[in-house]
Formats: structure tokens, C-alpha cells, sequence
């Protein structure tokens, strides 16, 4: 059996938490393309083609240590404008989508260009306020030295490169169930995305 769950928008939305509980609940696999697009971003720091770089990506590359910084979170949304970085990524994504068991893959244009036919499409959003003081949270848990300010400045950059870039922008699905995640707890989100799916199979 086959079953793709598409999960996309802007960053810091709750797309990860949600499509990782999701995952979980239906005993779906779960891909993170944003580290796929942060593991050629990390690459391009340290001196490498960026194109280069995503054409041998290596699976355990996305369990580098660092891919979670903003810098790299910078340097990720920049080589995603790359229409042959973007090329070289299609393969392994759209392969894992259709994994026998079912997969759930998060990103910014699973469900117009990697899986246009997936089962079921989600695009979960928030304020830009509400998605960088989360983000902020998680940065200062992990004892990361970031200020709010610096994190709403790179959560709105982010989201203007993604959304008004050539290469696959970050759009909703015209299909795609529309989740704000702004006043919801995060169970409320998650409940909201496994019924959708329920409906669905
Ligand atoms: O989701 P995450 O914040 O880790 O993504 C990092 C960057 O990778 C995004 O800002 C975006 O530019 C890029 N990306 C993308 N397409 C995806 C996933 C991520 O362009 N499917």
C-alpha cells in the first residue's frame, strides 16, 4: 500500500511537529525535505558547488550535526532558488513518497511539484509573530545565543525568498486543506491534521 501525506508551508508553522505526530499516529515514514535543502546549504558554507552538492547528497548527510542553525537555515532557502539544486532532490523525494506503508513529507512545495497526486495535502500556516517566537523558543532551548527580533528578520526573509522565488514558490496546493496553526495548541493541530487524513484513506 502506498499513501502520501503532503505537508507544506512557511517556516516555523508547525509542519514538523505535525507531520512527525502524524507520522507516528498512522505508522506512516517520515522525510524533512528542508534538511535536504539545509544539507546542501551546510555544504555551500564549507566551500562546496551547490549543485555539486545536491547531486551526491548521501541519506546520512541529513543527520549532519548543525543543520539546525539559522545561518544554515539561510544559506538552505538560498540554494532552494537553484532550479538544479531543486532537480537533483526530486528522485529521492519522490521515491520516498512512495514507500510501501505510507509516507508523510514536510516541506515547501510537496504538494505542487514533488507530489502533485498525493492522497492527501495539508498547508499549515501561522502569523509571522506567532512562527518566530516559536522558533525563537526553540533556538534558546537548545541554548542557541538568538535574539526574537533576529529570528522574526529571518523567518520574514525566508518566507519572501520562498515565496516569490522562480523555482517551485511556496504556494498552497490548489487542493490543499489550509490549517493556521496560530491559536491552536499544538494537539489541537495535530488532531485537525489526522482527521483530514481519517477522511481521506
Ligand atoms: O523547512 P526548513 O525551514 O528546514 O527549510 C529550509 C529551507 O529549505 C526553506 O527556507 C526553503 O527555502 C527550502 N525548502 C524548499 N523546499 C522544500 C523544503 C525546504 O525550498 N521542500
Amino acid at each position: 500500500m502506498t499513501f502520501t501525506v503532503a505537508i507544506d508551508g512557511p517556516a516555523a508553522a508547525g509542519k514538523g511537529t505535525i507531520s512527525k505526530a502524524v507520522a507516528a499516529h498512522f505508522g506512516f515514514a517520515h522525510l524533512d525535505t528542508g534538511l535536504l535543502y539545509r544539507a546542501v546549504g551546510a555544504k555551500m558554507l564549507g566551500g562546496a558547488d551547490p549543485v555539486s552538492a545536491a547531486r551526491t547528497l548521501d541519506p546520512a548527510d541529513l543527520d549532519a550535526d548543525g543543520l539546525r542553525t539559522p545561518e544554515v537555515a539561510q544559506a538552505a532557502s538560498q540554494v532552494a532558488t537553484n532550479q538544479a539544486v531543486r532537480d537533483a532532490l526530486v528522485a529521492f523525494q519522490r521515491s520516498f513518497a512512495t514507500r510501501p506503508g505510507g509516507a508523510v513529507l514536510d516541506g515547501r512545495d510537496i504538494g505542487t511539484v514533488i507530489c502533485p497526486t498525493a492522497h492527501v495535502k495539508l498547508f499549515v500556516t501561522a502569523s509571522p509573530g506567532c512562527r518566530a517566537k516559536r522558533r525563537f523558543d526553540e533556538l534558546s532551548d537548545k541554548g542557541m545565543d538568538v535574539t526574537y527580533e533576529t529570528v522574526l528578520a529571518d523567518v520574514k526573509a525566508r518566507d519572501e525568498r520562498d515565496r516569490t522565488r522562480a523555482a517551485a514558490p511556496l504556494v498552497p496546493a490548489e487542493d490543499a486543506v489550509l490549517i493556521d496553526t496560530s491559536d491552536l495548541s499544538i494537539d489541537a493541530a495535530v488532531a485537525a491534521a489526522v482527521a483530514v487524513i481519517e477522511d481521506a484513506r
